[in-house]
């Protein structure tokens, strides 16, 4: 009988595990390379005190997209956070975000569902300043922010309304930090047909 290595089931199982070990490798190098990218205050994702601050969006003529540019401070809900409790305030934002499913309906950084409106630059949307503000009667784009998310059902603006998902004041408050701390990401132009936002 004449077998060649081929037919060894030696030979397939050592080239399995080192096929594996190479791409864990790979992976263990392309995941610690990408995370001062995408920790916050690293390179493309801003810490979260930047709540603290006024985020706009510009056209970047060498990148060819919008860039968010953070300005000057610009309080939200008239209080300045510190570093512990911007990020208590956003992890708070994103648990209410999690558990109530909003992705079923909206995308967040690419992931969720074209129901309803991209979120990822929603605190940047016009239409707080436009259509929200002057509806509910808010001083401020975060008070409109709260009330639309506290009685969405009441304030609709678009060909599909949002259901009251009975959310609390706190609650509302948390997301709208989440929500001015995304804006301020840099997602490389994405979602690619966002608005030309001017500022208040
Ligand atoms: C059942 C689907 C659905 C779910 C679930 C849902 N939304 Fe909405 N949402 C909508 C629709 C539809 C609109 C557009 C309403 C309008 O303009 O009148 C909207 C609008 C919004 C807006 C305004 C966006 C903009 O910039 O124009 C925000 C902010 C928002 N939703 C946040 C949330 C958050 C936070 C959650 C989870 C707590 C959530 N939504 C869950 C359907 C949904």
């Amino acid at each position: 009988m004449n077998h060649s290595h081929t037919a060894d089931p030696a030979f397939w199982r050592a080239g399995a595990i080192s096929a594996t070990a190479v791409m864990l490798v790979i992976l263990g190098f392309l995941t610690v390379n990408s995370l001062s990218d995408i920790t916050a205050g690293g390179s493309h994702v801003p810490a979260y005190t930047v709540i603290n601050h006024r985020i706009s969006y510009q056209y970047d003529p060498a990148r060819d997209h919008d860039m968010p540019v953070i300005g000057g401070q610009q309080l939200l809900f008239g209080k300045h956070y510190d570093a512990e409790q911007a990020r208590a305030l956003i992890a708070r934002g994103k648990l209410v975000i999690q558990t109530r499913a909003c992705i079923d309906c909206h995308t967040f950084l690419g992931n969720g569902a074209y129901f309803a409106p991209d979120l990822t630059k929603s605190w940047l949307d016009p239409a707080w300043r436009l259509q929200w503000m002057p509806m509910t009667g808010a001083k401020t784009r975060e008070d409109a922010m709260v009330e639309f998310l506290m009685h969405p059902d009441r304030y609709p603006t678009w060909s599909r309304e949002m259901p009251d998902l009975h959310i609390s004041r706190d609650s509302a408050e948390a997301v709208v930090a989440y929500l001015k701390w995304m804006s301020a990401i840099n997602t490389n132009g994405f979602p690619a047909n966002f608005g030309h936002a001017s500022q208040p």
